[in-house]
């Protein structure tokens, strides 16, 4: 069973964002958005009859959106003719009404059930506006259906933005697959799902995420020609933790560059939480460009490989320690939320720059840290090494180029760094802008299809 809604959409934003006026951004603005209250340069006149509304599940944005097109639903049974007004441009429908209200701001979001395997599947493909559709399959045991649908459309607009910002044509799109992978998953349920990723012939592209590896994407593209992130015995990129690990650095470098005057981490010391596939190559990149490095991580199994491979690095016993040390970079490399008020209070490093996604626990955290004097590397703009990676095995893997491309991530960090001085905003609301500008200015006006 397949059910897909499909909309075009243009992106819109108002509201100015300043940072070093604690007036605008202090406690008050804590649950409100970063955007709601700081208006944004206007973007290009989309020059369409449109509807504009809050997007629910993310309070960043305010969007714009144009009627919506194209949806494959089946008609209903008590549809009225075309004459009737019921079916005319109704740019007085309420926008908060029905599906579309739930699939805000989404091209597209496709169900895919599979009886036999037990697949049930949702595609979520955001924006479509800068090339088809890439992002991961995440197949997790989400508590009900509700929760799943928030998670694939806030990832997959987290896609949109971070294939943007990354200067990539590609739009944003995530599946989930619900279920417990340890006992779900299994060769028929990945190949089904392949089919469901072919029947949508390139508008979206597949790739691994939490739950799925690239052993998976190997089946999965026994079935489907849109996949990547593939092993290298199957021509893919394997894993993209190398080049994620590569452009966080550059990030950092970018930061130090900013802070202290060279883009450079020698003789800065840098804690780094989190030593798993990522973290453990980010260590390798410092300690090459001469820094000194304090780790921590809940598996003692991480760490021990790291102080095996590098005895001059020293471990803490927990995050909590290791953001008190006397640290000058601190990077999250572990899970989300890893700023919080109460990290913030006691941080001593000058720069946060790591590879975990959504770092910031809400969004007046970043308020907290420019206050404390801390520059805050946006965690999709310097975590982009292994989508670029990913990117590049589409048109046949070449790891020296993917590995340039992935370095362009310092000039970007430190184009949103120069972004947030110049509209006075913080990195975060640069990065988004930077974005949005792209996807408003170069990006296509309608749905990105498959050459015929
Ligand atoms: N792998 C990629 O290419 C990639 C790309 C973009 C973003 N990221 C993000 O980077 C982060 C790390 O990814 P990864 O691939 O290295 O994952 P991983 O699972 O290999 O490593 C994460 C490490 O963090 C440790 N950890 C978990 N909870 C912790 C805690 N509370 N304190 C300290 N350590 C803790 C784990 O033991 C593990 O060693 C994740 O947030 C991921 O979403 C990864």
């Amino acid at each position: 069973m397949t059910l897909t809604a499909t909309r075009v959409k243009q992106t819109k934003r108002t509201s100015p964002f300043r940072s070093r006026q604690p007036t605008q951004f202090g406690q008050s603005n804590r649950n409100r958005s970063r955007f709601e209250s700081f208006p944004a340069p206007p973007l290009p006149d989309p020059n369409r009859t449109v509807h504009r509304h809050r997007h629910p599940w993310c309070p960043t944005t305010a969007r714009t959106h144009v009627n919506s097109v194209a949806s494959p639903l089946p008609a209903s049974p008590a549809a009225p003719s075309a004459a009737s007004p019921a079916l005319s441009p109704d740019t007085s429908l309420p926008a908060s009404a029905g599906v579309f209200a739930e699939l805000d701001g989404h091209e597209q979001v496709v169900f895919c059930a599979d009886e036999a395997s037990g697949l049930r599947a949702i595609i979520a493909i955001h924006s479509t506006a800068l090339g088809p559709a890439l992002g991961g399959t995440r197949f997790y045991p989400y508590a009900d259906e509700g929760a799943a649908l928030t998670d694939v459309l806030h990832l997959a607009k987290g896609m949109s933005y971070k294939a943007a910002l990354a200067g990539l044509d590609l739009g944003g799109g995530k599946a989930v697959i619900i279920g417990d992978p340890a006992t779900m998953k299994s060769e028929a349920l990945l190949r089904a799902y392949g089919r469901f990723v072919q029947s949508l012939r390139g508008r979206y592209l597949t790739a691994c995420d939490v739950g799925t590896y690239s052993e998976d994407m190997d089946v999965i593209a026994r079935e489907c020609d849109f996949v990547t992130g593939r092993t290298v015995e199957h021509g893919g990129a394997g894993d993209s933790s190398v080049l994620t690990a590569y452009g966080v650095f550059q990030g950092m470098r970018a930061a130090a560059e900013v802070v202290w005057g060279e883009p450079s981490l020698a003789g800065r010391t840098v804690g780094v939480a989190g030593v798993g596939k990522v973290g453990h190559h980010l260590v390798e990149h410092l300690l090459e460009d001469g820094a000194d490095v304090v780790v921590t991580d809940v598996s003692a199994a991480a760490v021990r490989r790291v102080l095996d491979a590098h005895p001059e690095v020293r471990a803490v016993p927990t995050t909590e320690d290791l953001v008190a040390e006397q640290i000058d970079v601190y990077a999250p490399c572990a899970l989300g939320n890893a700023l919080t008020d109460d990290v913030v209070a006691v941080l001593r490093a000058r720069v946060v720059c790591g590879a975990a996604n959504n770092q910031l626990a809400h969004d007046g955290v970043e308020k907290l840290l420019a206050d404390a004097g801390v520059l805050y590397a946006p965690d999709y703009c310097v975590n982009a090494g292994g989508l670029i990676q990913v990117a590049d095995e589409l048109v046949g893997f070449d790891f020296a180029r993917a590995r340039k491309r992935a370095a362009g991530i310092y000039d970007t960090t430190r184009e949103v760094f120069r972004i947030a001085e110049r509209e006075d905003v913080p990195p975060s609301v640069a990065a988004d802008r930077i974005a949005e500008r792209r996807m408003a200015t170069i990006g296509r006006r309608d749905l990105w299809l498959p050459v015929r």
